[in-house]
């Protein structure tokens, strides 16, 4: 999708550097807050999230409210020139509201209602809830909404999680009366004749459970939509007095990612989230220098990450939060070594980011994140690495005003579905340890990355058209509208790749009867008969190309029809029979790439692809593997990131000159990339 025009999503024309800020720990130290303002200076930051987990400190008892702290921080902030970030305190609660009123407390899905503590644990139906919620967000809009300190909305800190009460449990109910209208509808959808699961009467449903029903997949899909639909409604009911208070402060709220491999954030469907919120924020936490896998290989997942929030919205994106060090939740806390923190930043940066925030500006003295990095530690100095680091990173920031609010362009499309990865983890059958749905888009993602062509990770309802090349790996369930949109797509032109596991059920996660979808195997001249899935150890190969590729995982079984055979398997009962298709459909083309194959698969396929569709950038830059290019673009500049993720020196040719943003000088031909160095080139376009 190519966006030419610049998007200031926050108004700010500067790129932001700051973040999580809690002078609420520090009341009794006007020192320490004093020291913060000469500090903030000094490490070259200007926005900072203010009150994220502030409610006891604005609210100390019920209806007694103390808001001449934060007056205090804005009107200093704001004399320093910095901008503020307001958050709604709701991500944790004071403890007066949970022993008033115990319906706020969430109820866990063995039934076990929870005590008062840790964050992020409230009942997003609770009536008492959105009402606290909304009137300490009400005075906080009418307070502050006007200053000129105010540059946007953080509403409450990574919503997750579910509740089970009885509140919720009635909820759920009306949802499903809702979406169904009629029992008949529910049990027809839930397959409920199965274990003779069929309801007779709307109470009789409960949310899954442990001790309970979790073997109804209709059911989990439909808990799974409602829990995303109820955590909207909850943030809608936050937002209520803020639009009407501050209509043109921009809102956001914090998205996350599973750590271990950086996949996407499970347990909420961002793709309807993004719909409610003016600005994509998310946190990113990657383990650099981890013991599992080389630096560019997490580079690889940082960007694939990145590219599926920024295409949620199309436009640049926020990070809200990133550590300048390390943090204090992975299993082995490491720091980051010499030039990692402006390498990292500057990829963020690369991919859409118009920020660079950190949890947190200040290390707490107690609790549990003591010891979690920030930008200032409990030696209070300006003098330590880490602080170096950050100040290092914001006068780099301050020289890529002109990046803010440019975009990314892509003729390639990668397709992400959180119902489909739901329904996907449920499934029982396959292999349970081996499905990897995020893993399995990473690894296509990995081509394009490597070969420094843009891709937009994409969601089913966003528009395909405006993409040469669409590739959607493993996508389970498919509706009949995806499937007709996907057929479309191909019919004026499109190029589609999709995977083994693709299209298998509906989007009550029934399977399709009568074999594959109709308009699929219209669609691929094809049809995947049965899924072969190994044990570890086993392994089959594919010939492509005249060159033989290993096997891994799962192997569909094949009935070719008007396709063209392009890979072959070579063992087990179905050798000799069609593993990778290709078949013309209407203006464009369809493949089907029957097995789970090695990446050197994926780079002699796509490349193929790659020439046939000129999906080459303009700038060529020659670099050796490792290192990453990424570009932002305007009407009238490109700005090219090269980023070196490895360990050792690189050589980069530079085709034509180009002016180093950051040196000012123009560089051409060689140019040496010192280890986890980044250039920033800009030419005209
Ligand atoms: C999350 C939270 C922060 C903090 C960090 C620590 O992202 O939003 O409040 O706990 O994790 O990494
Ligand atoms: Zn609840």
């Amino acid at each position: 999708m190519s966006n030419r025009q610049k998007t200031y999503t926050t108004g700010a024309r500067f790129m932001l550097h700051g973040g999580d800020y809690n002078p609420d720990q520090w009341l009794d130290h006007p020192d320490i807050l004093a020291e913060d303002l000469k500090l903030m200076k000094l490490s070259h930051t200007n926005t900072f999230s203010v009150g994220i987990f502030a409610w006891s400190a604005l609210e100390p008892e019920e209806g007694m409210y103390q808001f001449e702290w934060l007056d205090e921080i804005f009107r200093t902030i704001d004399e320093n020139g910095g901008r503020i970030i307001l958050a709604t305190p709701s991500g944790a609660r004071p403890a007066w509201l949970s022993q008033a009123y115990p319906e706020v407390l969430r109820v866990n899905d063995s039934r076990v209602k929870q005590l008062h503590g840790g964050r992020h644990n409230h009942c997003f139906t609770s009536p008492v809830y959105r009402e606290k919620t909304r009137k300490i967000n009400e005075l906080l809009a009418e307070r502050y909404g006007n200053h000129r300190a105010l540059l946007m909305w953080h509403i409450s800190n990574e919503y997750s999680g579910d509740c089970h009460c009885s509140l919720c449990q009635a909820a759920f109910r009306s949802w499903l009366q809702e979406k169904y209208k009629d029992l008949k509808s529910l049990n027809d959808a839930w397959w409920g004749p199965f274990w003779s699961h069929t309801y007779t009467d709307w109470s009789q449903i409960e949310s899954p459970s442990s001790i309970g029903e979790s073997a109804v997949h209709g059911l989990n899909l439909d808990w799974k939509r409602f829990v995303t639909d109820q955590t909207i409604s909850f943030f809608e009911n936050e937002i209520v007095p803020i639009k009407a208070i501050t209509p043109n402060i921009p809102i956001t709220t914090n998205f996350m990612a599973d750590t271990h491999d950086l996949i996407p954030f499970q347990s909420l469907d961002y793709s309807k989230f993004a719909k409610h919120m003016d600005v994509i924020s998310w946190d990113a936490y990657p383990a650099w220098h981890n013991d599992w896998e080389t630096t560019a290989d997490l580079a690889m997942k940082v960007g694939f990450i990145n590219d599926l929030y920024r295409s949620l919205k199309q436009q640049p994106f926020l990070l809200m939060e990133s550590t300048p060090s390390a943090v204090n939740w992975h299993s082995v806390n490491k720091a980051k070594r010499p030039g990692m923190h402006l390498l990292s930043a500057m990829q963020m940066v690369a991919h859409g980011s118009d920020s660079i925030l950190y949890f947190q500006w200040r290390k707490s003295r107690g609790s549990s994140e003591k010891f979690h990095g920030a930008v200032v530690d409990h030696d209070n100095s300006p003098n330590n690495r880490v602080f170096q680091d950050v100040a290092t990173v914001g006068k780099v920031l301050e020289q890529l005003s002109d990046v803010v609010g440019t975009n990314r362009s892509s003729n390639v499309a990668i397709l992400y579905d959180w119902e489909s990865q739901w329904a996907l983890d449920d499934a029982q059958g396959f292999g349970l340890e081996t499905k990897r749905y995020p893993q399995t888009l990473q690894q296509h993602y990995r081509t394009f990355w490597e070969r420094d062509i843009p891709v937009d990770v994409i969601t089913k309802e966003q528009d395909f058209n405006p993409y040469k090349l669409l590739i959607v790996p493993m996508l389970y369930l498919a509706s009949e509208q995806t499937i007709s949109r996907l057929k479309a797509f191909v019919e004026q032109g499109g190029t589609l790749v999709m995977t083994y596991m693709s299209g298998l059920v509906d989007e009550s996660d029934l399977a399709y009867l009568g074999g594959w979808h109709k308009d699929l195997q219209d669609v691929f001249g094809m049809h995947p008969l049965e899924t072969d899935t190994f044990y570890p150890a086993d392994e089959n190969a594919v010939e492509y190309d005249g060159k033989s590729y290993r096997v891994k995982d799962y192997a569909a079984i094949i009935n070719l029809k008007t396709a063209t055979e392009e890979g072959q398997y070579k063992q087990d009962f179905y050798a000799d029979t069609s593993a990778v298709t290709k078949h013309s459909y209407g203006k464009g083309c369809a493949y089907y790439i029957g097995a789970r194959l090695e990446d050197t698969f994926h780079e002699a396929f796509y490349e193929k692809i790659i020439e046939e569709l000129s999906l080459k950038l303009e700038a060529v830059i020659d670099h050796g593997k490792g290192v990453s290019v990424q570009c932002r673009y305007d009407d009238e500049h490109e700005y090219i990131f090269i980023m070196n993720f490895t360990e050792e020196k690189q050589v980069v040719t530079i085709p034509n000159s180009m002016k180093n943003v950051l040196s000012g000088e123009n560089e051409e031909g060689e140019i040496i990339l010192n280890v986890y160095e980044t250039r920033v080139l800009k030419r005209e376009r």
